[in-house]
């Protein structure tokens, strides 16, 4: 059995009994445009992959809706006997249109068939962690998720899987599945521009559960910042490389998960994410999303 890499910016974080490095990686651009279809490069989605392997990364984070199956089946395809350390995280909850919506699909032989289909396509027995996904395409929405977290924590007992985490919910949600099962992993959109969740993230960190930010460096929209540009400039480094550091920073519980499909980016990302921001750079990005 390999060892983590002690090196990775930010070190490692417990999911239940699994530990993952907290500089994970994000597979979803590696899909086709709006994330449907082939990557355009196929080839270095694959070298991405295992790049990301061979760095020490232990957290890659996937779903079935990405192309549909598409990333899946790339993450199999390079890295198929997995590693015992590496961890491969999807969702369920919300899958694909003709149009390349993401309808939800939260019931319960819905939920079902999309655990099947991340088995199949990654070639698992159990899946290691899968995050409900609540709220639709316009984002979060209250309302009750028990019958879906009930529904994910049968197939917990059943063994398909090992833990369950909540994408895209808000505290009340939190607190509802929390009654139901044990949850691990919260992962909801944050980034230095978009702070909505700062207190839920110090509550879960006081729980021990691990806040994941989607869109860590904005997604489809690249942060921008004159704020972040400066502070970058004054540390001779990328606005990149400062997100990444300040989401490290942000509290223990947070675990990167940035998507690139190049293998540069992603060296550039792991070097640079251990990054020392001293108290000035701090209060002046901590301004940035306030
Ligand atoms: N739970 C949910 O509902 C949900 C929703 C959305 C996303 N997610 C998860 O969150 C992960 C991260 O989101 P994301 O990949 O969409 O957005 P992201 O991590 O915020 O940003 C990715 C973008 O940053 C660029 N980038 C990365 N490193 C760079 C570098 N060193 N220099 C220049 N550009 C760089 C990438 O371009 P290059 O390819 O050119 O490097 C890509 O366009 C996804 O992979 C997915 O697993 C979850």
């Amino acid at each position: 059995m390999s060892t983590i890499a002690p090196t990775l910016p930010g070190g490692t974080w417990t999911l239940g009994d699994l530990t993952v490095t907290r500089f994970g990686y994000g597979a979803m651009q590696l899909a086709g445009p709006g994330v449907l279809g082939p990557p355009a490069d196929r080839d270095g989605a694959l070298a991405v992959l295992r790049e990301a392997v061979d760095l020490g990364i232990t957290h890659i984070d996937t779903a079935g809706a990405y192309g549909p199956r598409v990333t899946n089946e790339l993450i199999r395809e390079a890295l198929h006997p997995y590693p015992d350390t590496l961890h491969v995280v999807t969702k369920a909850g919300a899958y694909r249109d003709e149009q390349g919506g993401w309808p939800v699909e939260r019931r319960p032989d819905q939920l079902r068939r999309q655990i099947d289909g991340d088995l199949e396509t990654l070639g698992l027995d159990t899946l290691d962690l899968v995050h409900l996904r609540l709220g639709d395409a316009s984002g979060r929405k209250e309302g009750s998720l028990a019958e879906a977290f009930e529904t994910m924590a049968a197939l917990q007992q059943e063994g398909l899987v090992r833990h369950l985490g909540l994408t895209n919910v808000t505290a009340r949600q939190v607190a509802e599945a929390r009654a139901i099962a044990p949850v691990v992993s919260v992962q909801n959109m944050y980034n230095l521009a978009h702070r909505e969740d700062d207190e839920l993230i110090d509550r879960l960190a006081a729980d021990g559960i691990a806040y994941v930010p989607w869109f860590p460096l904005g997604g489809f929209s690249p942060l921008q910042s004159e704020a972040l540009s400066a502070v970058a400039a004054r540390l001779g480094t990328t606005t990149i490389v400062v997100a990444l550091a300040w989401l490290l920073r942000r509290s223990p519980n947070v675990l990167l998960i940035p998507g690139t499909s190049s293998v540069a980016h992603l060296r550039e990302n792991v070097a640079g994410a251990g990054l020392e921001l001293g108290a000035e750079d701090l209060a002046e990005l901590d301004r940035i999303g306030r």
